[in-house]
């Protein structure tokens, strides 16, 4: 499973990036604008510290709109693929740009009827949010479980990007429920190896080393 950061923070990308595990980077408006950077700066900036795939989400909102400034992100970067919104004017912007070869990340997806959706337009990641829809009372991991069985039943190459996690066992139920990239907030990296066994069985593998020398 490919591990991504979400975040825009540039210190955040540099610290997860010396792990040398993250395999890519997800932005989104709210990030961008919390970062408080020029876009395009930022994102090359992005390119820099991590060689993988880098989404840039539109801001425009018709098809037309879309092609046109995902086709300005994509120039930016190779690395650069191209977020766009879960809505008919999205899905025709990701069409467009993937008969192009340019990279799309469907984002704002939540059902499994909308993750179909964005398979058919050439998508090649899909974004549902799990986090989202835990906080209105639904189940996110089963989306995700619901999104592998369509995905396989019918051959779809669109890669499930898990998003919107929030904690570890998020991450759990994303590895078991098959997919295919998990992007997390730095918060959540960080927390990734924590376990209360871990600590107290190695600060007594440290204890015992020590008598031993003495
Ligand atoms: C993913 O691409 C999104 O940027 C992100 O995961 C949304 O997470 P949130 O629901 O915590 O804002």
């Amino acid at each position: 499973m490919k591990l991504f950061i979400d975040t825009a923070e540039i210190h955040e990308i540099e610290a997860a990036a010396k792990t040398g595990l993250i395999d890519g980077v997800t932005t989104n408006p709210s990030l961008v604008a919390k970062a408080g950077q020029p876009f395009e700066k930022l994102l090359l900036r992005i390119c820099e510290l991590v060689d993988g795939p880098i989404s840039a989400e539109v801001t425009t909102v018709t098809a037309q709109d879309m092609i046109a400034q995902g086709k300005t992100l994509a120039k930016l970067h190779k690395n650069i693929v191209v977020k766009l919104p879960l809505t008919w004017a999205g899905l025709e912007a990701c069409k467009a740009l993937s008969e192009q070869e340019i990279k799309t990340n469907v984002t704002l997806c939540f059902t499994e009827v909308q993750a179909m959706m964005a398979a058919k337009a050439g998508a090649t990641y899909v974004s549902p949010f799990v986090g989202r829809l835990d906080d209105i009372g639904q189940d996110g991991m089963a989306l995700i479980r619901g999104i592998r069985q369509v995905y396989d039943h019918y051959h779809f190459e669109t890669q499930i990007l898990v998003a919107s996690i929030r904690h570890v066992d998020h991450m759990r139920q994303s590895i078991l429920a098959g997919g295919d990239v998990g992007t997390l907030p730095y918060k959540v990296f960080q927390q990734l190896l924590s376990h209360p066994l871990t600590d107290s069985g190695l600060a007594r593998f440290m204890k015992d080393w020590e008598t031993m020398k003495g």
